[in-house]
């Protein structure tokens, strides 16, 4: 039980806080004077966190979102599984490796810096990192990751490990390092790949899914053949439209081929492509939405813990 006071007429009322969902803004009506005011209850679920993971034990997990289809919703899912972990008290790091730089503009961040500067050392972590919400940071991509790409081209040797040389000495200061991937097949897409140990896959429902899916699976093979450490953990079938009959083929299909990876799928809904605009997260733009419910299940089917948001 908690105890709210009505800001107005300042009776106390005794709430079942189990009935209030946790990290989210609602409009509570007093009982006694009909005044309705916003009420917002604290999750303290990352106290327990922080008791498990004392800083200096811990080691992040490092999971890309990644396949080389183009618009398969592999940012909107790093963004808001990295802002769901973050709601959830979990110390997130996200890392954009795209050139088209868009999980600051997602944020609604105007960053300076990010993992160029980091890459070339012209910034220390600490400079090139920004803390995007609480719990949340980002290494922000953008059009100066090209540059990186010659760099690396241009090492004799090793330069398929330069992300995971600047990224891994930060696993001791987050519980997630989550990156984002772009589109294609390039030297920083095999960096991301020769850095992560856990690999989400994004796949449409709608059109030639399957055939993207099975392509980017060789291709993750041919870095495994290197690098046995990275592994395909989930796949995560996105733009779900339960109206359409086509889309639920794939889904069964999806299933049949790879059932044990498969999540719950992210359902289809306008609200994802208007909230960028205003530089929200879907649990912010839309909290009450089935996309802020489906992250959320991601959230906890990512996290092993059932009991999250709940
Ligand atoms: N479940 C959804 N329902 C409706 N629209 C969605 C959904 N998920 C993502 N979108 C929208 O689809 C578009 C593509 O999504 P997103 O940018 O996340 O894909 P991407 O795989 O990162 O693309 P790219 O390959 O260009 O990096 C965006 O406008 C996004 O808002
Ligand atoms: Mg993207």
């Amino acid at each position: 039980m908690i105890t709210i006071t009505c800001p107005k007429c300042k009776k106390k009322h005794n709430i079942d806080k189990n009935r209030i969902p946790p990290n989210k803004k609602i409009i509570a009506r007093c009982k006694a004077c009909s005044h309705r005011f916003p009420i917002q209850f604290i999750d303290k679920s990352h106290e327990k966190i922080e008791k498990l993971m004392p800083e200096g034990n811990r080691v992040a997990r490092s999971i890309s979102v990644s396949i080389s289809k183009g618009g398969v919703a592999k940012t909107t899912t790093a963004v808001n599984l990295s802002a769901g972990l973050a709601l959830a008290g979990y110390k997130v790091l996200l890392v954009d490796s795209d050139t088209q730089g868009q999980d600051s503009y997602m944020l609604g961040i105007n960053t300076k810096a990010g993992l160029t500067e980091l890459l070339t050392n012209e910034l220390s972590s600490e400079e090139a990192i920004v803390e995007a919400r609480e719990n949340l940071w980002l290494l922000a991509g953008g059009k100066s990751l090209a540059g990186i790409k010659r760099l690396i081209d241009r090492k004799d040797f090793g330069g398929e490990m330069t992300l995971a040389e600047a990224l891994t000495p930060l696993e001791t200061q987050y519980d997630y390092i989550i990156i984002d991937t772009s589109p294609g097949w390039d030297l920083l897409t095999v960096n991301v790949l020769f850095y992560a140990k856990e690999i989400l896959i994004p796949v449409s429902l709608e059109v030639m899914s399957l055939q993207g899916l099975v392509e980017f699976l060789k291709s993750l093979s041919s870095i495994q053949k290197y690098r046995n450490q990275v592994s395909l953990k989930y796949i995560l079938p996105t733009f779900q439209d339960k109206r359409i009959k086509h889309p639920t083929e794939i889904l069964n299909k999806l299933k049949q081929l790879y059932g044990e990876y498969i999540c719950n799928p992210i359902r289809y809904n306008a609200n994802f492509p208007q909230a960028p605009a205003f530089g929200q997260t879907i649990f912010e733009f839309s909290p009450g939405g089935t996309g802020s419910q489906d992250y959320r299940e991601l959230v906890r089917k990512v996290s092993n813990d059932n009991s999250l948001f709940r």
